[in-house]
């Protein structure tokens, strides 16, 4: 098996303003520099208003900046969008793009999120490309085939290993405090793994995160499993000593 070294990534969401996302911020980033970090990468992305100064505040350290979306167009008139350019020019190396947030809040569809992930890659940056069934999905048996939809219709041409991370999000593990089982996370990512190959070049090196309801007590059963290469974290990585417990679960 390739050596895929695990990805800890932050999604604010719509949370912080600047004396507590700086503060957060900076905190993480001491931990960084007492700490053994050859066993993870982690990455934090701000709400938009905050990556510039969350950026300033990461200067010189190893801690990844990413943005929670991108438009698919380089520039134009896309009144309160933001180019994947845009985010490059402030410092970030990654992009979320297909956040389930995103698919339901505004109709995102794969090929929206296919486009975006283009124009993340185009930009130098790396596209987070997320998947994940709905509860009713799940229920009716369809959650396999949904996510390997998702990923057909949401990876761009041009995607490797280096540049597309995957994050596989239950739409009903989101900020509910449940998580499927550990056998189920296994099934999913591996079916995430085979349908890779033929969509991404070096499928077996591409990183697939978990993301829902990962907290400091469940990441290392979680961050263990076959296929695992890190988390998506949403409200615990709102506090530096949960988000820091859950990169300490990596082995
Ligand atoms: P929670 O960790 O709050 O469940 O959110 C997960 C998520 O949506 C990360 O993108």
């Amino acid at each position: 098996m390739a050596a895929r070294r695990p990805l800890i990534a932050g999604n604010w969401k719509m949370n912080g303003l600047r004396a507590d996302g700086t503060a957060l911020a900076a905190a993480l980033v001491q931990r960084l520099k007492k700490a053994d970090t050859a066993r993870f990468d982690m990455l934090i992305c701000p709400p938009a208003t905050l990556i510039a100064p969350v950026g300033q505040v990461l200067e010189g350290s190893i801690l990844a900046l990413g943005g929670q979306d991108c438009h698919a167009a380089e520039k134009g008139a896309h009144t309160g969008d933001i180019s994947a350019a845009m985010l490059a020019d402030l410092g970030c190396r990654y992009v979320i793009v297909g956040h389930s947030e995103r698919r339901q809040d505004h109709g995102e569809s794969d090929a929206t999120v296919r486009a975006k992930a283009a124009a993340a890659h185009k930009a130098g940056l790396i596209a987070i490309v997320c998947v994940g069934e709905t509860e009713g999905q799940r229920d009716a048996g369809e959650a396999e085939s949904v996510v390997t939809g998702q990923l057909k219709g949401s990876i761009p041409d041009g995607a490797t290993a280096e540049n597309t991370v995957i994050a596989y999000e239950p739409v009903w593990a989101i900020g509910t405090g449940r998580t499927p089982t550990n056998a189920d996370i296994a099934a999913m990512h591996a079916n995430i793994r085979t349908s890779l190959s033929g969509l991404v070049a070096s499928a077996d090196g591409v990183r697939i995160l978990y993301g829902g309801s990962v907290k400091p007590g469940n990441a290392a059963e979680i961050l263990a499993i076959d296929d695992v290469d890190g988390a998506l974290v949403g409200g615990a990585s709102l506090k530096d000593e949960d988000f820091w417990g859950i990169a300490a679960s990596c082995r």
